[in-house]
């Protein structure tokens, strides 16, 4: 956090989560991957790394939704927004201790429940992708990757509430310099991320959004997201590495 890098040229700020979802790859679960945001200078908020609650949705359920609300209302009105019953829709969820309450809730309004190892980024993308099959997801997870969400829902039309959730008093203390110190005050883009250009992902394990790397002898094949805020596009790029000079003896689909 706060390392100058670079020779010159455009100033911009970066937010990097190299591989997001440790355990997910020694694991081989599906979901994890590389993941960075560029922002204009001041464009991401370098968060203190401690927990967060949030609530992402999608472009659907944007400007409808308050992390403040009982979890009950919160499903009614995405449930609205996507024209179906509450029992229709996939509520995603770290499958974490602290969050069987939550789990509990949501089971008893009937919503199915996708409980998820790791990896909350690609949770709220998900959430935000028509065709994933995902709606919301909520809980308890990496600060960090709260700003990494943010600027990601931002160019996927979707959105994140946020509020820190420091689990003791140092934590706490830790929030003061950056005047984040009131953990019922509801972060948004605005807070979290105002300003990104760039959000860019790559598959390292297979998941919804992205294929993970598959390798073959001599060369190993990628599969990523550009999202691009200046021209408003979102592009999936799939690239073969050659690992040598020489032609790959094969391409495979
Ligand atoms: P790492 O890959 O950095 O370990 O993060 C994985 C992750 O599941 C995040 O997606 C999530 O925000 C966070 O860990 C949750 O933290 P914890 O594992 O402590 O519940």
């Amino acid at each position: 956090m706060g390392e100058v890098l670079g020779t010159g040229g455009m100033p911009c700020e970066i937010a990097v989560d190299p591989l997001e979802g440790t355990d997910l790859v020694a694991r081989g679960d599906a979901g994890a991957i590389a993941v960075c945001v560029i922002g204009a200078p001041g464009g991401v908020m370098a968060a203190p790394d401690m927990y967060m609650q949030k609530l992402c949705v999608g472009a659907n359920a944007k400007g409808r939704v308050d992390i403040t609300a009982p979890i009950a209302d919160t499903l009614d009105t995405i449930a609205r927004c996507y024209d179906r019953r509450i029992r229709d829709l996939s509520v995603v969820v770290l499958d974490r201790p602290r969050h069987e309450e939550l789990i509990e809730e949501i089971r008893a309004l009937g919503a199915r429940i996708k409980l998820i190892p790791d990896g909350d980024i690609t949770a709220s993308m998900s959430a935000a992708v028509r065709g994933t099959g995902d709606h919301v997801y909520m809980g308890i997870g990496g600060s960090t990757e709260g700003v990494i969400t943010a600027a990601a829902l931002e160019c996927l039309g979707g959105e994140i509430q946020a509020r820190m959730w420091p689990k003791d008093d140092a934590q706490r203390e830790r929030l003061k310099p950056f005047g984040l110190e009131d953990t019922n005050r509801v972060l948004t883009a605005r807070d979290l991320a105002p300003q990104p250009m760039y959000v860019l992902a790559t598959g390292v394990t297979d998941g919804y959004l992205l294929k993970g790397v598959r390798y073959f002898s001599d060369g190993a094949r990628t599969h990523s997201i550009v999202m691009d805020l200046q021209s408003r596009t979102v592009r999936f790029v799939d690239t073969i590495h050659m690992f040598s000079r020489t032609p790959l003896r094969e391409i495979r689909l």
